[in-house]
Formats: C-alpha cells, sequence, structure tokens
C-alpha cells in the first residue's frame, strides 16, 4: 500500500516557486515525490531554485511564465504537461490606503491576486477534467481573506474573493474528483516582510496577537501543502487551512 501523504507519480505546478512561501511549498511537493514545475518570471532565479531541489534528491524543472499575462498563460498551457496538482501561490500586494488609489489601481491588483489564478486554474483544471484522473488546486490566500487591517483594501478583497473562490470551485469541480482548498498563511518571514521583520516594536506585537508568539519561518507552511496535495485529504475540499501560528484563533 503507498504512503497517504506520498505524491510520487504526479506533476505540481507552484505558481511563483522561484522564492519564499512558493519556494518551500515546490520543495516540499518534491520531497513527497511530485515532480515539480518551478515557476517565475527570470530563467536564473528559476534555475537555481530547480536545481537547488534536485540537490536534495527531488524531481524539478524550471517552469518560465508570468502568471499574471492572462494570454501568455493561455498559450502556455495549451501545450503544458499533464499537471495533476496547482498551487495558486504567486501574489502582490499595494499597501496604499483606499483614498490614495484610484479606481485601475485597485482592480489591478484584484486582477492579479484573484482573476489570474481563477484564468490559470480554469486552463488546468480543464485538462484535468479531460482526462478524468481527478486533481488538486491549492490556493495560497491570506489571514487578509477573513480579516482586514487599514491600508490593505485592494489585498483584502482579492484574498477574500480568492477564499470564496475556493469554496464556489470545489462545488464546481467536485464532479471531476477535483479538490479545491486554500491554505492562509499569517505572518512569514518571506523577502517582502523583511522591513517588517526588523521592526522590533512588530516583532512584539506579533508574540502578544499570536498563540504561538513569533514570525511564520517559511518552511512551515509546506506541510499544509503536502497534505492537501496528498491522497491523505482525498474528502477535504472547500476548506481553508490557516498557517499562521494560531493569528486567527487568537484573541
Ligand atoms: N509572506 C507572508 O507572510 C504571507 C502572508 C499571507 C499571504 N501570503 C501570500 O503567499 C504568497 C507568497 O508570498 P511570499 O511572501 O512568499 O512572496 P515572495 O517572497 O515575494 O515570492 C513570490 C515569488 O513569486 C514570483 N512571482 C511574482 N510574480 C510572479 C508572476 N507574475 N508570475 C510568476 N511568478 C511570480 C517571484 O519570482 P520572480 O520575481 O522571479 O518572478 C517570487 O519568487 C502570496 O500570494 C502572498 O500574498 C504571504
Amino acid at each position: 500500500m503507498s504512503h497517504p501523504f506520498s505524491l510520487s507519480g504526479q506533476t505540481a505546478l507552484v505558481t511563483g516557486s522561484a522564492a519564499g512561501l512558493g519556494f518551500e511549498i515546490a520543495a516540499a511537493l518534491a520531497q513527497a515525490g511530485a515532480h515539480v514545475l518551478v515557476n517565475g518570471r527570470d530563467q536564473g532565479r528559476l534555475a537555481a531554485a530547480a536545481t537547488a531541489i534536485i540537490r536534495k534528491g527531488g524531481h524539478a524543472e524550471p517552469f518560465l511564465l508570468d502568471v499574471f499575462d492572462a494570454e501568455a498563460v493561455t498559450a502556455r498551457m495549451a501545450s503544458a504537461p499533464p499537471i495533476h496538482i496547482l498551487v495558486n501561490n504567486a501574489g502582490a500586494r499595494d499597501r496604499r490606503g483606499f483614498l490614495d488609489m484610484e479606481t485601475a489601481d485597485f482592480r489591478a491588483l484584484i486582477e492579479l491576486d484573484l482573476i489570474a489564478p481563477a484564468h490559470l486554474t480554469r486552463a488546468v483544471a480543464r485538462a484535468m477534467a479531460k482526462r478524468g484522473e481527478g486533481g488538486r488546486i491549492i490556493n495560497i490566500t491570506s489571514i487578509a481573506g477573513p480579516l482586514s487591517r487599514a491600508g490593505d483594501a485592494a489585498y483584502t478583497t482579492a484574498k477574500g474573493g480568492l477564499e470564496a473562490l475556493t469554496r464556489a470551485l470545489a462545488a464546481d469541480l467536485g464532479p471531476h474528483a477535483i479538490t479545491v482548498n486554500a491554505i492562509a498563511p499569517g505572518y512569514f518571514l518571506t523577502e517582502p516582510n523583511a522591513e517588517l521583520a526588523r521592526d522590533q516594536a512588530v516583532g512584539e506585537w506579533l508574540s502578544r496577537r499570536t498563540s504561538l508568539g513569533r514570525w511564520g519561518q517559511p518552511g512551515e507552511i509546506a506541510g499544509a501543502a503536502v497534505f492537501l496535495a496528498s491522497p491523505a485529504a482525498s474528502y477535504v475540499t472547500g476548506h481553508v487551512l490557516a498557517v499562521d501560528g494560531g493569528y486567527l484563533a487568537h484573541f
């Protein structure tokens, strides 16, 4: 009997996996046996990331594609290898206050963080449905899906929408044996948070605000992705799994 967390024989596309949380997810899926398409927009960074995964004994190859470019996605996915696991991880942020943004700025971020993953998911899921073997879609949302803070309106709207899309697609794609789940990260020590991480006041606030009292290390996201991609999660769909040190649970 195969191991319930084995991804052997599966191909996984992890968007935005040259660095940060995406890289950790890609490396962990590869460690669990998947062949991983490491995605980003820079050939050099992609090659380095794929090499790092291969050096640890995993199977990986660079998959150069700007997932925010709908036309490029449509063209590239028409000739992509069969994908069994899609992780929509690439995301952008705009920390301007609502009053400082124009509608075009607001729309642009929603295009990147909500419409682009929906577009890629449709391309991948159509191929999954055609093959009839089922599949796994995992959306990386945020604790900014169910919660809000000032200066983050477009991101919060997009991530909240991606969370709702996760539930909607679980219903739409369930008849094709495709599960659709989300991982909602809390505060992780990745490059976009480098400045916040240097701020001692933020560290002290997180020590009070989270149950575990600290920042998340990037590698701590990976177990949730392996679980949701694996046979162990075959009856889990439409679920949002917070990986946040207890942020959402803590009051
Ligand atoms: N870090 C956190 O604390 C946190 C918290 C909540 C949610 N999240 C979410 O988790 C996800 C990853 O965050 P992160 O902090 O790990 O980000 P990150 O460190 O900035 O990594 C993002 C990666 O995505 C790639 N990328 C960016 N735009 C892309 C595009 N259009 N097409 C393909 N690849 C692209 C970048 O590579 P290239 O520039 O080389 O293309 C980079 O390697 C995001 O969706 C974010 O909203 C993160």
